[in-house]
Parts: C-alpha cells; sequence; structure tokens
C-alpha cells in the first residue's frame, strides 16, 4: 500500500510500488488531465508536482509518492482560476491542446520560483515540455502575463 496527499486528500493505492504514477493517477484516480505523450520522461505532458517540483508522472514510480504531495492538474486550483490557468485562456494558447496540462503545471512551478521570467528563463524551464502544434511563442506571453 502506498499513501500520499493527492490534490489536498490523504490517498491510499494498492498497486505494483513499480507503477507508473501516471497510471495510477489516470486509471485508479481518474483524474485524466494529466496526459500520456511519450511514456519514457521525454515530452512533459503528465506532469504533476511533486512536493511542489514539476516531474514527469510516467516516469515516477508509485513508490516515489509515498509521502509525498503530489498535485495534478485539477488541483492547481477549486475553480480554474490559478494565474496561470487565466493567463492560457486570456492568451488562448492551445491549439490542439494536448500538452497544455503539462505546459501549465511546469508554468506554474517556474512562477513560483522566478516572479519575472525571460523568455530564455521560460525556454529553460519548460525545456521538457513539448508542444507538437509549436504554440511556443503563446505560451511565453501566457508565462509572462500569469507572473505579473
Ligand atoms: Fe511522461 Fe512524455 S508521457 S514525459
Amino acid at each position: 500500500m502506498t499513501a500520499f496527499t493527492l490534490n489536498g486528500e490523504e490517498v491510499s493505492v494498492d498497486a505494483d510500488p513499480a507503477t507508473p504514477l501516471l497510471w495510477v493517477i489516470r486509471e485508479r484516480m481518474g483524474l485524466t488531465g494529466t496526459k500520456y505523450g511519450c511514456g519514457v520522461g521525454a515530452c512533459g505532458a503528465c506532469t504533476v508536482h511533486l512536493d511542489g517540483q514539476p516531474v514527469p508522472s510516467c516516469a515516477l514510480p508509485l513508490e516515489a509518492a509515498e509521502g509525498a504531495q503530489i498535485t495534478t492538474i485539477e488541483g492547481l486550483s477549486k475553480t480554474g482560476d490559478h494565474p496561470v490557468q487565466q493567463a492560457w485562456i486570456e492568451v488562448d494558447v492551445p491549439q490542439c491542446g494536448y500538452c497544455q496540462s503539462g505546459q501549465i503545471m511546469a508554468t506554474a512551478a517556474m512562477i513560483r520560483d522566478v516572479p519575472d521570467p525571460t523568455d530564455a528563463d521560460i525556454d529553460a524551464y519548460l525545456a521538457g515540455n513539448l508542444c507538437r502544434c509549436g504554440v511556443y511563442n503563446r505560451i511565453r506571453v501566457a508565462a509572462k502575463r500569469a507572473a505579473e
């Protein structure tokens, strides 16, 4: 049994400790905002926060969540009004949208650490979050707006 906090609630999961956290989040917890892209920690679509740090949940075994605070896109705010979510809506960032929850989770961690990010900061922090539609310019604009 692995116990951790998921979006502010205590949970216990009876599963192989090596199970990728992504599958626990999606299949056991029914939180499908966290996406499966590559499955090998290379695209960022599955980004969640582990004790506040953005991590690829596909590459994180369930056992790594023991005792940790896990936050998914569903837990970022109760009503979708986190500054990053608001900026994403205002700037109309997504094209297909598939990678966006991962982009938002990575950006939320960035603006906590870097209050006034430059393009270089944004590119560096989001280097692990790929967008096949290529909306990187809108991501930069929204990330700066979220940090204002
Ligand atoms: Fe996890 Fe791509 S699905 S990094």
